[in-house]
């Protein structure tokens, strides 16, 4: 296994955090991989932000309703996505992800946590100033692991093929 493949393969969601610092530095260099990741026509239609103010952390842990760990994070980069652009949502959604393994690959453990289609993506984009052509897409609490869940994955077999489905080998 490659080094990078590795880092893939051993990121699980991580939702409780040790109250360290982390330096300036990683948190420029993880979003600076979600301004890399790939998108339709090159369009990058997002804006990142990254907060770190504690009573700000709680007040986007309280409008979420499956994020209440955000309020004990390190971090949280919230991303938005400029509505108007049709492949908003898979391009923030890419962005998303590149981040998330570049947590991983500074040993920082994070949860993607939804924010497209919530109820509280405006209230959330209000309690940020962020201007309105932009929609909430994901948030993105970040710390020091303190605790590492490992839910159960398909197996390959059950959730790929090749060639065409059904057919028998590989
Ligand atoms: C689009 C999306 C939305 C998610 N929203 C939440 C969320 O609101 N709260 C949360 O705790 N986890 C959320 N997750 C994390 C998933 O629960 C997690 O990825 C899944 O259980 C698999 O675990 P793993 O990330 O450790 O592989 C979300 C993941 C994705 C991709």
């Amino acid at each position: 296994m490659n080094v990078g493949t590795m880092m893939i393969k051993s990121r699980r969601s991580v939702r409780k955090y040790k109250p360290s610092k982390i330096p300036p530095y990683v948190i420029q260099d993880v979003l600076d991989c979600g301004r890399l990741a790939p998108t339709a026509n090159n369009v990058q239609p997002w804006l990142f932000g990254a907060i770190t103010d504690k009573d700000l952390l709680r007040q986007i842990a309280d409008l979420t309703d499956h994020g209440q760990f955000i309020a004990e994070a390190t971090v949280c980069i919230v991303v938005f996505g400029r509505v108007g652009e049709k492949y908003y949502l898979e391009d923030c959604a890419a962005a998303t992800q590149n981040m998330i393994i570049a947590f991983q690959n500074h040993g920082i453990g994070s949860c993607w946590v939804a924010g497209d289609k919530k109820p509280y993506a405006e209230s959330m984009r209000e309690l940020l100033n962020v201007p309105s052509e932009y929609t909430l897409v994901s948030l993105i609490p970040a710390g020091d692991p303190a605790e590492i869940a490992n839910p159960p994955k398909k197996r390959l077999e059950e959730c790929s093929f090749q060639n065409r489905y059904g057919d028998a080998g590989a």
